[in-house]
């Protein structure tokens, strides 16, 4: 079983020619709501990825916004643990989507802020604590803290960007970042292959690198994998669908190679749909994916030599698996 402990929001949604720079007001077009939130987007990602039962513990606040995110997750069959806010209201999230599929955020983390560590579960029976940074810092290191005396595995996405303690770190098996929030975490401002290098106690790092695709260093073995080929519509949520799929293959046993070739697939389906939670695929969407693609790109083949530039890697040591 994967246990999301984090944020749920309720994302309202503007298309626009492009994102306003400071000081600039842009006349958008489609206005609409939807599911949102990174912990949230990340619990129906690993349950659409299937094989695996999936939980949630998540604050909302007492008002109408909270009614379609928890319905969300109820209809994907998400087991859901609610604490109900009195005092503030459910997150939301302020989004602008260019008509180039980029995208600008801006979280009010509302009833997220109420997480406290004492809300926790038990973690009996769970593989993959699945943590993200739209909660309190201090709740998510004791969340941590109290999967690692479990014995269960925890998975931290470490967005949006802050810096974080040598203790949480210490406490992660599995650190999943883009290229801004590795640069954060490390302290570093090179190539992704030298900021892996100013984590060197964290076991697993997977790096998401956009259209370029995303690479791992996990036991001190370097993974590559390329970005399949897809026309982007709207790229929100396509790192919590990577997060998600990424756990429950894990989960699975799936090798960190395969593993990752399926969340990238995941991924690159869920940039071709609107939204976040209504954007990500199931297992049967990603299977399809998967054997649509050419011979060979589906079969392992040498590792990618752009790709390993790109991120600074000057002597790739395993197979990628696009
Ligand atoms: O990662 C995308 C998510 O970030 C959105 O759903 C929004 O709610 C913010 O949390």
């Amino acid at each position: 079983m994967i246990f999301v402990a984090g944020s749920a929001n309720l994302d309202f949604v503007v298309r626009a020619p492009h994102i306003p720079a400071p000081g600039e007001t842009v006349l958008g077009s489609d206005f609409k709501t939807f599911a949102g939130g990174k912990g949230a987007n990340q619990a129906i990602a690993a349950c659409r990825a299937g094989g695996v039962a999936v939980g949630m513990l998540l604050a909302l606040g007492r008002d109408s916004f909270a009614e379609p995110v928890e319905a969300s997750l109820n209809n994907a069959g998400v087991a859901l643990q609610v604490v109900r806010v009195d005092d503030l209201p459910t997150g939301t999230a302020f989004i602008c989507v260019s008509d180039d599929a980029e995208n600008a955020i801006t979280v009010a983390p509302g009833a997220n802020l109420a997480l406290r560590p004492e809300h926790l579960p038990d973690l009996q029976g769970i593989q993959y604590l699945l943590l993200q940074l739209e909660t309190p810092l201090q709740t998510v290191a004791a969340y941590a803290a109290a999967a690692r005396k479990s014995g269960v595995k925890v998975m931290l996405n470490a967005a949006p960007a802050q810096a974080l303690p040598p203790s949480l770190l210490a406490r992660v098996d599995v650190l999943v970042v883009n290229q801004a929030e590795l640069a954060t975490v490390s302290h570093c401002a090179g190539t992704v292959a030298q900021c892996l290098q100013n984590l060197p106690d964290v076991r697993c790092i997977v790096v998401t690198l956009g259209e370029k695709g995303c690479c791992a260093r996990s036991d001190g073995q370097i993974i590559l994998q390329t970005a399949f080929a897809i026309k982007p519509v709207d790229t929100t949520g396509a790192g919590d669908t990577f997060c998600g799929v990424l756990a429950a293959s894990l989960a699975q046993q799936l090798p960190m190679p395969q593993a990752m070739a399926r969340a990238s697939a995941a991924a690159a389906l869920a940039c071709t749909r609107a939204g976040a939670q209504s954007s990500i695929p199931t297992k049967a969407d990603v299977d399809s994916f998967l054997a649509e693609q050419p011979t060979e790109v589906a079969a392992i083949k040498p590792d990618n030599a752009e790709l390993a530039a790109y991120a600074g890697f000057k002597q790739p040591t395993s197979k990628s698996n696009t």
